[in-house]
C-alpha cells in the first residue's frame, strides 16, 4: 500500500506530500504518518524550509469523519503535531488547492505561510456536522482573519474563495502552479527571506466591539436545536479574551462534548448516508459511461410539468410530447409560467428562463423521441393507458434508451413488461412535500439493470435532486411510510386529539410543518384521491375506519387552505381549530364505536406517528424495497422534513433502542387492538433487536 504521507527533498527544501484519496481526510493513520514525515524534516537541519502539499483533487478536506466514532479517537495527537509544525524555526509553507476544510485548514493555519491556487475554497464547516473545529481552528482563525469573518465562517459553515482569503490574511499568495511546484517555490522563497516567521497563535487576538458577542449569541440561538452554534460563540469568545493555551482547553472541552452529542451523531450519520444513496449494488464501472443527454417527457398536467421544469432548470435538452397541438401549446405555456413564477420581465432571471426554454422542443408525435436516451411517460394515472404508452415508448426509443414512468402508484413491473425493455425501465417519483431538499425516488423493477439505475441516479444528482432507490411496492418508500403516519393522524383525531395538538407535537419534534397543516396545504382532494386509488388497488387494509377523516373532509368539499376549511378553518393564512371538524370526529367515533378521550399524551402522539413509520421502514427493508436503512433516513430528511439533527426515523429508532420501539408497538397493540397488524413489529425489527444488531448489519442482497 502506498504511504499516506511521503517525505522527500528538493535541493535544500523538504517536501511533504499527503496522499490519502479521495479527499486526503485525516484518519489517525494519516496523522501518524504526517507526524513521522515531519519528524524526518525535524531530523534534517540541513534543509532550510518545508513545503507541504497534497496529491489528488484537493488539499486535506477535513478530519476523517468516520474516525470520530472510534473509541480511541482523540484530537490530542493532531493538535500536538500542529503545535510542533507551528513552533518549527524553519519556514513551513502549505500550498492549497481544492477544498481546504476543517482539519485541512487547521493544518494550513499552523503552517507559517499559505499559497493557494486561484480556484481554492477554504472553510471550517464542522457546524454542519454538529461540531466545532477541534484542532485550534477556533483560536487561530480569528487571530488571522478577525472575529467577524471567523464567526461567519464557523457559524454558517461557509467557504471563502481565494480573493476573500487573500484580502483577509488567510492566504499569503496566489499561484497557478501545481500544488507541488507552488509549495516548493514558496518554501524556497521564504527560506531566503529575512522576514520573521509568522505564527498564527502568536498574533494578537482580535478586539471586536462591545456588542459583538451579544449579537453573535443571538444569531447562534436562532437554531437552538444545534448546540454547536452556541459552542462556536463561546470558543470564539475564549479566543478573544483568553491566552491561546487557555482557549485551547475551552475548545477541547466543547469539541469533546459535541462529538458525543446526539445531534452530531445524527448529522454525521446523514453525511455518509447522503453519499451512499447514489451507490447501486451490482453496478459496474461501465455505469459511468452511460450518459443521458436528451430526455423526452410524454404527457400533460402537473406531474408532466414538474418533470419538464426540473430538466430545464438543469439545462437538460428536453422534448415534450403532448397528444395534440392544442394541449401541446397549453403545456408549453404552463411550463414557461411555472419557470416564470415570481419573476418579472426586468428581473435578471427572465433571460435565464428564456435560455432554459430554448432547450425545450415540443412535439405531438412519438416519432420525435428517437434521439432521447430517457423517455418518461407522465400521462394520467390509468394503468391501461400507461401500459399502452409504455409499449409505444419502448417501440419508439433507440436501442439502449431508458423508459420511465412518473407514476406514483403504478406497478412498475407491469409497465416495464409493457415497454418491452424491462432491464431499461424505472419509475421516477418527483417528491413534493415539505422536506429540506428535493427528493427523487427512482423505482427499480424486478429486472431493472443496475447500470440503468446508475445512469438515472447520476441524472438525478445533475437535476439537484437527492435520489433514493426504491423497490416496486405500493407507494414506494415515501408514500408508503407517509400512509401509516397519516393513518395514525386520523386515528388520533378520532380518539380525541386536535389538529393543533398533533401539529404542535410534530413541529416540536423538529418537522417544519405538522401533518394536518401539510395536508391542508397539499389539498385534501389530492390526498383523498390517493387513498381511493389505494383502495381500488386492493391493497387497502380491511379496516373501514382507515384514513376515514381525510375522505370525509374531501367529500364535504373541505379541501384545506384552498376552500378555507379542512383540518383547520382558515381566515386568509391564519388557521384555527375547526368546530365542524370536531363534530365530524365525534360522528366518526360514534359510527366506529371508538371511545374518545379528553386528553391524549404528547408522548403517545409522537410514538404512534413515528414508531409506525419505523415499523413500516423495517418492512420495506426486509422486502428489499430499499437498499439500506440510511436511504430511508435521507428520504425522510430530504423529502419530508424529518429534522436532520435526529438523523432520520431509522437512525432515531436505533438511538432510542429497537427493543424500546418494539415494546411501545406491542403496548399500543395491546391497548388499541391489533386486528389489522398495525402494531405487530416487523420481523426484521424483532430479529435485529434480539441479536443486538443494527440496521446497517442487515444488507439487502441483489438477486
Ligand atoms: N471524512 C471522511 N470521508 C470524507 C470526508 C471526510 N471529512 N470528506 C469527504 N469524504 C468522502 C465522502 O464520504 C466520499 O466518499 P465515497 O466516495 O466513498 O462516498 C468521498 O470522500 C468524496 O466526497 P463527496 O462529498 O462525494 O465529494 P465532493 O467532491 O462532492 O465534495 C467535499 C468534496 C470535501 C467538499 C465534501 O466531501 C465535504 O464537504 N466533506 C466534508 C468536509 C468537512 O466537513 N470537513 C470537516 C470535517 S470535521
Amino acid at each position: 500500500m502506498a504511504s499516506l504521507v511521503q517525505f522527500s527533498r528538493e535541493g535544500t527544501v523538504g517536501v511533504l506530500c499527503i496522499d490519502n484519496p479521495p479527499v486526503n481526510a485525516l484518519s489517525p493513520e494519516t496523522i501518524a504518518a504526517l507526524s513521522a514525515a515531519f519528524a524526518e524534516f525535524e531530523a534534517a537541519p540541513e534543509l532550510v524550509a518545508l513545503a507541504v502539499y497534497c496529491a489528488g483533487r484537493t488539499f486535506v478536506a477535513g478530519g476523517d469523519i468516520s474516525s470520530f466514532e472510534r473509541p480511541d479517537f482523540s484530537a490530542k495527537p493532531y493538535n500536538a503535531l500542529l503545535a510542533r509544525i507551528e513552533a518549527c524555526t524553519r519556514p513551513v509553507v502549505a500550498a492549497l488547492h481544492g477544498t481546504v476544510l476543517g482539519g485541512g485548514l487547521e493544518l494550513a493555519m499552523a503552517c507559517h505561510y499559505r499559497v493557494a491556487h486561484p480556484a481554492t475554497r477554504l472553510g471550517l464547516p464542522e457546524v454542519n456536522l454538529g461540531l466545532i473545529p477541534g484542532s485550534l481552528g477556533t483560536q487561530r482563525l480569528p487571530r488571522l482573519v478577525g472575529a467577524s469573518l471567523a464567526l461567519n465562517m464557523m457559524l454558517n459553515g461557509t467557504m471563502v474563495n481565494v480573493a476573500q482569503a487573500e484580502s483577509s490574511g488567510l492566504v499569503d499568495a496566489v499561484s497557478e502552479l501545481s500544488p507541488k511546484d507552488a509549495a516548493i517555490s514558496a518554501a524556497a522563497a521564504h527560506a531566503d527571506s529575512t522576514r520573521e516567521i509568522r505564527r498564527a497563535s502568536k498574533l494578537p487576538a482580535p478586539t471586536p466591539g462591545p456588542d459583538f458577542f451579544v449579537a453573535a449569541a443571538a444569531e447562534a440561538s436562532k437554531h437552538a436545536a444545534y448546540p454547536a452554534r452556541q459552542a462556536i460563540v463561546r470558543t470564539l469568545k475564549a479566543a478573544v479574551e483568553l491566552p491561546f493555551s487557555e482557549g485551547e482547553q475551552v475548545e477541547a472541552a466543547e469539541f469533546d462534548a459535541l462529538r458525543n452529542s446526539a445531534e452530531s451523531l445524527a448529522l454525521r450519520h446523514l453525511f455518509f448516508a447522503e453519499r451512499e444513496t447514489t451507490k447501486v449494488p451490482g453496478a459496474s464501472k461501465l455505469a459511468s459511461q452511460r450518459r443521458i443527454t436528451r430526455v423526452a417527457v410524454v404527457g400533460i398536467g402537473d406531474r408532466c410539468q414538474t418533470v419538464v421544469t426540473s430538466l430545464l432548470k438543469a439545462s437538460v435538452p428536453t422534448t415534450l410530447v403532448a397528444p395534440d397541438g392544442v394541449s401541446l401549446q397549453r403545456e408549453l405555456e404552463q411550463v414557461r409560467n411555472a419557470l416564470l413564477t415570481g419573476c418579472s420581465k426586468d428581473d435578471a432571471r427572465f433571460s435565464k428562463i428564456e435560455k432554459m426554454m430554448s432547450n425545450l422542443r415540443g412535439s405531438v408525435s412519438l416519432a420525435d423521441v428517437g434521439d432521447c436516451e430517457l423517455l418518461v411517460e407522465a400521462i394520467h394515472e390509468s394503468i391501461d393507458l400507461k401500459q399502452e404508452m409504455c409499449s409505444r415508448l419502448g417501440e419508439a426509443a433507440q436501442d439502449g434508451a431508458i423508459v420511465a414512468t412518473a407514476s406514483v402508484f403504478a406497478d412498475i413491473d407491469v409497465l416495464a413488461r409493457a415497454s418491452g425493455r424491462p432491464q431499461d425501465f424505472v419509475g421516477l417519483h418527483f417528491v413534493h412535500l415539505q422536506g429540506k431538499g428535493k427528493l427523487l425516488e427512482v423505482v427499480r423493477g424486478a429486472n431493472t439493470n443496475p447500470e440503468t439505475l446508475a445512469a438515472v441516479l447520476r441524472l438525478a444528482s445533475g437535476l439537484g435532486r437527492t435520489p433514493i432507490v426504491a423497490g416496486n411496492s405500493y407507494g414506494f418508500i415515501i408514500y408508503r411510510m407517509m400512509d401509516v403516519y397519516l393513518r395514525e393522524v386520523d386515528a388520533l383525531l378520532v380518539e380525541g386529539a386536535t389538529p393543533s395538538q398533533i401539529d404542535g407535537v410534530v413541529e416540536g419534534f423538529g418537522f417544519p410543518v405538522g401533518p394536518c397543516r401539510m395536508l391542508d396545504l397539499i389539498g385534501l382532494d389530492v390526498e383523498a384521491k390517493a387513498v381511493c386509488a389505494r383502495r381500488a388497488s386492493g391493497l387497502f387494509p380491511a379496516d373501514s375506519s382507515y384514513r376515514v377523516v381525510v375522505q370525509r373532509l374531501a367529500s364535504l368539499e373541505n379541501l384545506g387552505q384552498k376552500t378555507g376549511r379542512g383540518y383547520y378553518r382558515y381566515r386568509g393564512r391564519e388557521h384555527a381549530d375547526s368546530v365542524s371538524l370536531n363534530s365530524l370526529l365525534e360522528q366518526v367515533a360514534g359510527e366506529f364505536g371508538i371511545q374518545r378521550r379528553s386528553e391524549i399524551p404528547e408522548e403517545e402522539i409522537s410514538e404512534r406517528l413515528l414508531y409506525s413509520v419505523v415499523n413500516e421502514g423495517a418492512r420495506i427493508l426486509e422486502e428489499g424495497a430499499a437498499y439500506r436503512s440510511s436511504d430511508i433516513d435521507v428520504a425522510w430528511m430530504v423529502g419530508v422534513g424529518f429534522p436532520d439533527y435526529r438523523g432520520g426515523p431509522m437512525f432515531m429508532a436505533e438511538q432510542r433502542g429497537l427493543s424500546h420501539v418494539i415494546d411501545r408497538l406491542k403496548q399500543y397493540g395491546a391497548s388499541r387492538g391489533d386486528e389489522h397488524g398495525y402494531w405487530t413489529p416487523a420481523p426484521l425489527l424483532e430479529s435485529l433487536a434480539t441479536q443486538g444488531r443494527r440496521f446497517k448489519d442487515w444488507q439487502f442482497s441483489v438477486a
